[in-house]
Formats: C-alpha cells, sequence, structure tokens
C-alpha cells in the first residue's frame, strides 16, 4: 500500500472514529469515499493537478506523463448515465499510458442486462489483468463489496458515484476549484442547496469540507429532500458548525461559495411523491436575484452538473460561475494526480 495513504488512513482512523465513520483499512488504494481522505494527501493531490494542468498548457503532458503507466489496463464501467466523469477519467487513464476498456453503459451493453450480478462481472473484470476498475452503478454498498474483490487480484476500485450514496472524485475536484480561486480551503461559508437527500456530490463534499477548520454550512432544500441523518449526525460529532432550511434568499452577502444541485428525480420512484417533490421544487431555481447571498465579486457559484432547470440561464455568464470551467477542467486534473498517486507515480512540480 501506497505508504502515503497508509498514513492518511492511520491518521483518519485516530481523528475519526466511532459508528458514523467508515473504517478505512482497504488495501489497493482504493478510492471509496470522502471520509478517507486526509487533508495532507489532498494537498499533495492539489500540487499534483496544478502541476499536471500546467503540463497540459505547455503542451508537454505527453513527454512527461505519457509513459508513466503504460503496460497497465483500465476498465471504466459505468452503468448510470455520465457525461463528465466518464470522459475526464477516460482521458487521466489514457493521459498517463493507460490501455483502457470504457463502457459507458454497461447495463445495456454487458450481461448484466441478463441479470449477471454486479459482483459477479467485477470478479470476471479482475481476471484479465487490470491494474484499474473505475466504477458507477446505484447500488449502495457495492463499492465496498467490489473493493473486497479486488483486493484479492491486486486491483485498485475507484468510486465514480455510488447511486445518492457518494461521488468522491466530484468532491476533492469541488474542493480543488475553491482551493485554485480562493488559495485555502478553510474559514468558509457555503450554502448547499437542491436535493440534499439523493444528491451523492453533496454528501461527498460535506463528509469533506467537515475536516477543515472555519467551514460553516447551509443546508437548504424541500423537506423532502433533507440531508440525510447520518451525514447531520457525523457534523454533529465532529462539531462542525451548520444550520439547515428551508429557504436561504434570507441570508444576503453570508456566502463565499453558493453549491447547487439537480433534484434526482429518477431517485423517486413513487409518481405521487415524485410530483410533489417536483413541485415543491419549483422554489428552488436560483436566479441571478438569489445571488445577492454571495458576499461579494470573489464569491463563487458551483454546481456539479448537469443542469436541468434548477438555475437559470442567466446565472451561466456570471463571472462567478464555476461549473462549466474551472470544475470541469480542474476534475480531469485531479483525476490524473488520483490515478497517477494511485500507482505511485511522482509528478514533477512544474
Ligand atoms: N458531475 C458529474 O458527476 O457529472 P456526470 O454525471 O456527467 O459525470
Amino acid at each position: 500500500m501506497n505508504s502515503l495513504i497508509q498514513n492518511c488512513c492511520a491518521k483518519i482512523g485516530k481523528i475519526f472514529t466511532g459508528s458514523n465513520d467508515i473504517p478505512v483499512e482497504y488495501e489497493n488504494n482504493h478510492i471509496i469515499h470522502t471520509q478517507q481522505f486526509n487533508p495532507d494527501w489532498i494537498d499533495m493531490i492539489f500540487g499534483d493537478a496544478n502541476s499536471i494542468w500546467n503540463m497540459f498548457k505547455k503542451g508537454t503532458i505527453h513527454r512527461s506523463l505519457g509513459h508513466s503507466l503504460e503496460g497497465k489496463r483500465a476498465f471504466i464501467i459505468f452503468t448510470e448515465p455520465s457525461t463528465r466523469t466518464f470522459y475526464s477519467f477516460w482521458i487521466a487513464a489514457e493521459t498517463l499510458g493507460m490501455k483502457c476498456n470504457p463502457s459507458e453503459n454497461a447495463k445495456q451493453i454487458s450481461s448484466l442486462v441478463k441479470g449477471e450480478p454486479m459482483s459477479d462481472m467485477i470478479e470476471v473484470l479482475c481476471q484479465y489483468y487490470p491494474s484499474l476498475i473505475i466504477m458507477r452503478q446505484s447500488q449502495e454498498g457495492m463499492m465496498e463489496i467490489g473493493a473486497g474483490i479486488c483486493d484479492k487480484y491486486g486491483v485498485t476500485l475507484v468510486n465514480a458515484g455510488d447511486g445518492s450514496n457518494q461521488h468522491p472524485t466530484q468532491a476533492l475536484l469541488d474542493l480543488y476549484a475553491i482551493q485554485r480561486r480562493f488559495n485555502r480551503t478553510t474559514n468558509l461559508k457555503i450554502i448547499l442547496g437542491g436535493d440534499l437527500r439523493y444528491g451523492r456530490t453533496i454528501h461527498s463534499l460535506a463528509y469533506l469540507l467537515a475536516k477543515y477548520p472555519g467551514i460553516e454550512m447551509y443546508f437548504v432544500s424541500p423537506k423532502e429532500l433533507a440531508l440525510p441523518k447520518n451525514i447531520t449526525e457525523y457534523l454533529d460529532k465532529h462539531k462542525v458548525k451548520y444550520s439547515v432550511g428551508e429557504d436561504f434568499r434570507h441570508l444576503k452577502g453570508w456566502a463565499d461559495v453558493l453549491y447547487w444541485t439537480r433534484v434526482q428525480v429518477e431517485r423517486i420512484e413513487n409518481p405521487e411523491e415524485k410530483k410533489r417533490i417536483e413541485k415543491a421544487s419549483e422554489r428552488y431555481v436560483l436566479s441571478k436575484n438569489d445571488l445577492s447571498v454571495l458576499i461579494g465579486p470573489e464569491s463563487l457559484i458551483m454546481h456539479p452538473l448537469p443542469i436541468y432547470t434548477e438555475v437559470s440561464r442567466e446565472v451561466d455568464s456570471d463571472p462567478r460561475a464555476l461549473y462549466k470551467t474551472l470544475q470541469v477542467q480542474g476534475g480531469l486534473m485531479i483525476r490524473t494526480a488520483l490515478i497517477a498517486r494511485t500507482f505511485d507515480i511522482e509528478i514533477p512540480r512544474v
């Protein structure tokens, strides 16, 4: 196991203990959830991402890193739709010289369609000598099961989004965007809004922000889409400052960051409930007027994308909106850095 991550895991074990913390005992550097990350390790990844970005800009990326992981193979298996995560992981793995076997809709084209369990599929893929499996799927708990299977074969598993549970690499890239703009990840006031119940990016980001001092979070959503209790319990346990509300428009000039999300209607099975939540969500469409909750011109408007109707298009052109620029490009840099570090590749500082 990479000694840096081993140290980080050991520290996390000491700092965060108890029933709400998932013990980090994975081998092979699996990336499963944001509780496993440690601020020192995150700083290192951010430094790597900055250098990788400079290499892209200078056109030296292929010369510098293009042969780093030659001979290694990555399966990129998605059973839920994706634009950003799928392509950025694919580009990241290829940038480092890996051979990639991507499947953007494995639920339609693999034997999953015939009822093959995901755990069997993971075990089978492990037979083909991959080094890495990057996986998006909907079954909660499958990442932990998959990590156990991958451990038997020395394969690393990366969670690229598991249902309404977590999306750890999205949270890392979100924090990276914040760090790039503010040059800090501490002492920030953040409004997180939209779908807090099913929004895996919110869950991962809340756990991640909880690691930094001086963070204050305001969670806003219709009551039907409130934050799961296990996360509020975690924040309470770690004495993180936060509030919960059904409105946010009174918070004039309060926030450094406004992080908005789409209602994940596809996860609501009951048609009556779906209708009720869609109706309730109409009050949560972000307009230009709502940006008065931000402190000023240096503040940030963030969204993991895709956007459906929850952000007015007039917000897109606001220079504080990062969701089509820094968050997207930074995601490629973060994912390249993550894969490199998984295999102990040192990124030269440029
Ligand atoms: N933010 C995000 O996960 O986007 P995709 O679903 O397009 O990958």
